[in-house]
């Protein structure tokens, strides 16, 4: 399913929508929510911020997993993602702080955490609901091109494209780690929805070789296409080349 919303703010309240009625309909039972940084979901966060302080939307009974986390990075360390999801999203809703759990990128051992961590997404019952962003080179968690398709949670070398996207967020380009843990192509496949943002006119080219080219290692994103089912939601710009 593709929606094309007139502008970034209404793709962000359309993927809140997704967000509450998930949230609203599992009720006590509880969701596994899917959790990812960057700053494509931050919008969706806020509105999701706003509902709860201002309409009482509650996810007393949610639990979240991360996708990804930067080897090397302390957890307090302002980008670090275990950092970053709560400065911007759960520290400000009623979810229970333990619950929302991240990949290990300080372990002694991160191939074992990535392994560790893919076990604990499968004994919590798997994510119900994965909110996803996407790189300019149509990578989604860190599943750089050339990812297995199938691949598990694992440890990843950043492309100097993805480490250059990402320097924004640190004092220079040297500090940004240059390996991640991230959540496999098949991990992440494996939640039973998916609503994926883009917007603005630099993802346009990634959000097309996803949507409309053949389904490729060398665009991760791709792999979507063989979900069942998969809402991926743009602004004007970010479909301006579908
Ligand atoms: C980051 C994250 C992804 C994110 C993507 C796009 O490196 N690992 O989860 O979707 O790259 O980032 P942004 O939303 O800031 O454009």
């Amino acid at each position: 399913e593709i929606v094309i919303a007139a502008t970034p703010e209404d793709a962000a309240r359309l993927v809140a929508d997704r967000f509450e009625q998930a949230v609203t309909a599992a009720g006590e039972d509880g969701i596994t929510l899917g959790l990812a940084t960057g700053s494509s979901p931050v919008a969706t966060y806020r509105e999701l911020i706003r509902r709860h302080r201002e309409e009482g939307l509650s996810f007393a009974h949610a639990r979240a997993f991360l996708l990804d986390e930067y080897v090397g990075l302390p957890r307090e360390h302002e980008q670090s993602y275990f950092r970053f999801i709560r400065d911007q999203f759960t520290a400000h809703i009623d979810i229970d702080d333990a619950t929302v759990l991240s990949p290990d990128g300080q372990a002694s051992d991160p191939l074992a955490a990535a392994q560790e961590y893919d076990r604990a997404i499968r004994e919590a019952g798997g994510v119900d609901l994965q909110i996803l962003g996407i790189g300019s080179n149509g990578h989604i968690g860190f599943n750089e091109p050339a990812s297995s398709l199938a691949s598990r949670t694992r440890v990843k070398t950043l492309t100097r494209r993805t480490v250059e996207d990402n320097a924004r967020f640190f004092e220079t380009v040297d500090e940004v780690p240059v390996h991640v843990i991230t959540q496999g192509l098949g991990t992440i496949g494996e939640a039973r929805r998916i609503v994926l943002i883009a917007t603005g006119e630099g993802k346009a080219e990634a959000v097309a070789a996803m949507v409309e080219g053949p389904v490729s290692a060398f665009c991760p994103a791709s792999v979507l296409q063989m979900h069942p089912t998969v809402t991926v939601v743009l602004d004007e710009a970010a479909a301006s080349r579908l």
